[in-house]
């Protein structure tokens, strides 16, 4: 269907239906009804439902590069790769997670090592991005209190959000071109950022982030000297309807789905230069404080 859509009652069950249903065909969409809050509300959703189902346009990059995702089984990787999957800026795209063949575990380093051979094998490698990252399990929980810390517990949030990263970083970098544009980002997380830290608590997530961050800032300057082009930062996706947040989230008003973050954070991704490297971004592309 092409051309304007405009919809009475979108409010209600059947017309909310219809307009989602259109929205996520690419449809443009009028609405009109009673209650103008509302409709302002499904005017937003509506939006983002065409943001996320559009293609993604990464035309900074040289064309038929290849593109892997570590952590694709998670919310955001999983709609990552998707994301890339349907747009026509890379030669492959390739994610990895516990479950894919290779593996990848970021508890052992040759599974790192072995993933960024296999891709690099496969072409130029243009796009890294590492949506791996931990914050809770059935046995441990974010702390409110420094009587909660916990050194397994610190020492495991270490493991996975700032040294699984790290060993991704040690093998995939030297594997960037040298010219040309090229992009290593690691999810990080606002709350990894101190001069951001205003509310306490989650002390081996927000430490564990931070050092990451640390990780990120060094590894860049390193890269700027091999890969002048090569871009190395941290990303905040802003607050995404995973796993990973379900239990912190129900009371955030600007939740987004995987889907939608994947496309703001592509967005950013394909607005960085050479003068983006060693930052800290968030999802509309502004700078956090460290
Ligand atoms: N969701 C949010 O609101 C939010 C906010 C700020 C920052 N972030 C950051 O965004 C990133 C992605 O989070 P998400 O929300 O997409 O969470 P998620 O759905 O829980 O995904 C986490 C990913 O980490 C992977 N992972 C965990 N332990 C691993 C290990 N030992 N080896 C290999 N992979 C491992 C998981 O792999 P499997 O699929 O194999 O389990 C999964 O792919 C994280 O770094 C998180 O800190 C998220």
């Amino acid at each position: 269907m092409s051309g304007k859509v405009l919809i009475y009652g979108r409010g209600g069950g059947i017309g909310s239906f219809v307009a989602s249903n259109l929205a996520q065909n690419g449809d443009g969409l009028g609405f009109t009804g009673r209650d103008e809050h509302k409709l302002k509300a499904v005017t937003e959703m509506s939006k983002s439902s065409t943001e996320a189902t559009s293609i993604v346009d990464l035309g900074s990059f040289p064309k038929a590069g290849v593109a892997m995702i570590f952590g694709a089984g998670g919310g955001i990787g999983g709609a990552l790769v998707e994301a890339l999957s349907s747009s026509d800026s890379f030669g492959h795209v390739i994610g990895f997670s516990r479950k894919t063949s290779p593996s990848i575990d970021l508890m052992d380093e040759a599974s790192l090592e072995h993933a960024a051979t296999f891709a690099a094998e496969m072409g130029e490698l243009r796009l890294v991005i590492d949506a791996t990252g931990f914050l809770h399990d059935d046995r441990q929980r974010p702390e409110k209190s420094w009587r909660q810390l916990d050194a397994g517990n610190l020492a495991r949030s270490f493991a996975l959000n700032a040294i699984g990263p790290a060993l991704i970083m040690k093998h995939v970098l030297p594997l960037l071109p040298r010219s040309g544009k090229a992009v290593f980002a690691t999810l990080s997380a606002r709350v990894g950022s101190i001069g951001d830290n205003r509310l306490g608590g989650w002390y081996s997530y927000r430490a564990s982030k931070a050092a990451l961050n640390q990780l990120v800032r060094t590894a860049a300057v390193e890269l700027a000297r091999r890969s002048p082009e090569g871009i190395c930062i941290a990303l905040h996706p802003g607050t995404v309807a995973t796993a990973l947040s379900a239990p912190f989230s129900a009371t955030e008003l600007d939740v987004h789905t995987p889907a939608e973050a994947s496309r703001q954070l592509l967005a950013v991704v394909d607005k960085l230069t050479d003068e983006s490297n060693g930052g800290f971004f968030d999802w509309r592309g502004q700078p956090v404080p460290w």
